[in-house]
């Protein structure tokens, strides 16, 4: 089956566990402890019910809208992830282009395999740049220079991984990169020869922002030790407005979950805020993504855009998170198995499929305009 023929993401999940050795595969479906919460991001979106309408003009349809005034042709950006490159050789680079294509955000993560002067080299439009706080600090104001450098337009800065949640699969896996060659990798990955042939072609296979940047640093081959030694476990709110001042242009807040702490983000700065709970991988037991998005619409009111990231697989999803009023979504897991499955032309079926979902889904709910949408399509008592 190629990703041309793919019809839904759980299509591409599954093309890409045939392809990905298994232990990044795991690396992207998995989350923290019992992996409640990660299940229960997918499951919340069900439970919201839309309002069927009929007999409407279903002619001229835009998705077009706006993410912190960036136009983009769905809103829909692609998330950051970790070991990215570790999916499909060059991972970053092809996702930036795909992403590119299509008009919508590319978000370049921290721990990405390509690093932010790779993915710039092959991109001629500004991508986003998500930044975790080490507690090397000049390291890290380098790194908001080098996104700077490098024309980012966001700074996307993550708030829920001051410690690792931990991830039982990365664990059981040895999860590293480059990986280890211990036999039960060597035979994750000889049962994965097209995956071994791309990544025999490239020589990004570590860390490509840290690995020549960081000084004075041990083994940063895994998260967990990556984390432990590096990532400031202080980090506060005071910290938002250094990182602020350094960066100087528009800010991205990513991780809040909690009314209390969306309104604190209101005296930041920031330009938007993503409810976020990291894909289910950091905190088990924490609440979906998108079942707290209601509120905290409400509680930032619009002084602030809202965001959503964590459990959207359909295009339908995207459109529920855009009833709710929020006024962008992210996809992680969803890109990282079109990549899996088939590189650069997997991410853009992967983009392809959710813009198809969300426009038969707002046409049958009656509305042409995704800027439209709103609690109105949604039922509230179904
Ligand atoms: C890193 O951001 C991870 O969630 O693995």
């Amino acid at each position: 089956m190629s990703v041309e023929q793919a019809l839904t993401i759980a299509d591409l999940k599954e093309q890409a566990r045939r392809r990905v050795p298994k232990m990044f595969f795991e690396y992207a479906d998995s989350g923290a402890w019992t992996e409640g919460t990660y299940r229960a991001n997918e499951e919340d979106f069900h439970k919201v019910k839309l309002r069927q309408r009929v007999l409407v003009d279903m002619t001229n349809r835009s998705l077009a809208s706006e993410m912190i005034g960036e136009k983009v042709s769905m809103p829909v950006a692609i998330a950051p992830t970790g070991f990215t490159g570790m999916q499909h050789a060059d991972g970053e680079m092809l996702a930036a282009q795909a992403a590119e294509e299509f008009g919508v955000p590319f978000t370049l993560s921290t721990m990405s395999i390509c690093s932010i002067e790779d993915v710039r080299s092959v991109t001629s439009k500004p991508f986003w740049f998500q930044l975790y706080v080490m507690q090397d600090r000049d390291f890290v104001l380098n790194l908001i220079d080098r996104a700077k450098a490098a024309g980012c337009s966001a700074l996307v800065l993550t708030l829920d991984l001051q410690i690792l949640g931990q991830r039982h699969k990365d664990l059981r896996n040895g999860l590293s990169a480059p990986p280890r060659f211990t036999p039960k990798h060597l035979w994750q990955m000889a049962t994965r020869p097209f995956w071994c042939l791309d990544m025999l072609g490239t020589k990004r296979r570590t860390f490509g922002n840290i690995v020549g940047h960081a000084k004075g640093v041990g083994d940063l081959s895994s998260l967990s030790s990556w984390t432990s030694e590096q990532f400031d476990p202080q980090l506060s709110w005071k910290d938002i407005e250094w990182i602020r001042d350094r960066w100087g242009g528009k800010l991205i807040l990513k991780g809040i979950l909690d009314e209390e702490d969306a309104r604190m983000s209101l005296g930041s700065g920031a330009d938007a805020i993503i409810v976020s709970n990291h894909g289910g991988r950091q905190l088990d037991g924490a609440a979906s993504s998108i079942s707290m998005l209601p509120r905290i619409v409400d509680a930032v009111g619009d002084k602030m855009e809202v965001h959503l990231d964590g459990g959207i697989r359909s295009g339908q999803d995207v459109l529920k998170a855009l009833c709710y009023g929020a006024k962008g979504t992210y996809i992680g897991r969803p890109f990282l198995y079109g990549l899996g499955a088939g590189g650069k032309a997997g991410v853009r079926r992967t983009l392809e499929i959710i813009r198809k979902e969300l426009d038969i889904t707002m046409a049958l709910c009656g509305e042409r305009d995704v800027k439209n949408l709103s609690r109105n399509n949604l039922h509230k008592d179904v």
